[in-house]
C-alpha cells in the first residue's frame, strides 16, 4: 500500500476489506498520533482508524507509524461525522474522542462534535459491548456531554459516569500538555450492551 493517509472513503473502505480485520477501533480527531499508535501498538488484534481534518497532522501520525513498523493503522483525512456514517451497523468495537475542540463559547457550540445524534449514530455504530471513549479538559463541555449520554441507550462505565485523573489511558498530546498545567482531566466511557 503506498499510503495510508485516505481522503475518499470508497478507498479507505477498499482498504480495510483487503486487511479484514477481526476488531476496528476508531479515533476522531487524532491529531499527530500520539494515541493511535499507543493503541495500534497494544492492541494487535485491532485496525485502528485515525481520523482528523488535518493533513499535516495526519502525516505526523503517518510518520509514527512508520516508525513503529505497525502494519494495523489506516488514516482518514475527513470529517469524524462522515467517517462515523460511512461505517454498517455494528462494526465498530471501540471508537475513542480525546479532547474534541471545546468551542466554550455560547454562538460557537454548535460546532462542538457531540450532540445527541452524534452519540445516537455511534450506538448504532459500534458492535454488542463496544465502547466510546471521551476524555477532555473542558469541563462545562464534559458535563454538557453527560447529559447528552444520560439521555442515550449507552450505559456507563464508571458509576456517576465519570472519573477524573484515570491511571492507565495512553495518553495524547493534548493530555500531557493539559497534565503540565495542572489541569483536571476527565473520562467518560460508555458501553453499549
Ligand atoms: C484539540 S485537538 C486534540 C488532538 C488529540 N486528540 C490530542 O488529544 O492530542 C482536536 C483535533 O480534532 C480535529 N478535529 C476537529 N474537528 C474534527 C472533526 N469534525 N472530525 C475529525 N477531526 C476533527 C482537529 O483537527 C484536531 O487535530
Amino acid at each position: 500500500m503506498d499510503s495510508i493517509i485516505f481522503d475518499k472513503l470508497e478507498e479507505l473502505a477498499s482498504a480495510i476489506t483487503v486487511l479484514s480485520p477481526e476488531r476496528i477501533g476508531v479515533e476522531i480527531g487524532c491529531g499527530s498520533g500520539h494515541f493511535t499508535v499507543q493503541v495500534a501498538l497494544n492492541k494487535r488484534d485491532f485496525l485502528i482508524i485515525g481520523c482528523d481534518l488535518k493533513k499535516d497532522r495526519l502525516e505526523k501520525t503517518l510518520k509514527k507509524v512508520k516508525n513503529n513498523e505497525l502494519n494495523n493503522v489506516l488514516l482518514y483525512r475527513g470529517k469524524g461525522e462522515e467517517l462515523i456514517s460511512f461505517f454498517p451497523d455494528e462494526s465498530i468495537s471501540e471508537l475513542y474522542v480525546n479532547f474534541p475542540d471545546p468551542w466554550p463559547k455560547r454562538r460557537h457550540m454548535k460546532r462542538r462534535f457531540f450532540n445527541k445524534s452524534i452519540v445516537e449514530l455511534i450506538y448504532n455504530k459500534l458492535k454488542h459491548q463496544g465502547i466510546l471513549y471521551f476524555v477532555t479538559d473542558h469541563e462545562q463541555y464534559f458535563f454538557d456531554v453527560i447529559e447528552v449520554f444520560k439521555e442515550s441507550r449507552f450505559v456507563p462505565v464508571f458509576e456517576n459516569y465519570f472519573t477524573i485523573n484515570l491511571d492507565g489511558y495512553y495518553s495524547t498530546l493534548y493530555m500531557e500538555k493539559f497534565k503540565k498545567e495542572g489541569k483536571n482531566i476527565y473520562f467518560s466511557f460508555m458501553k453499549k450492551i
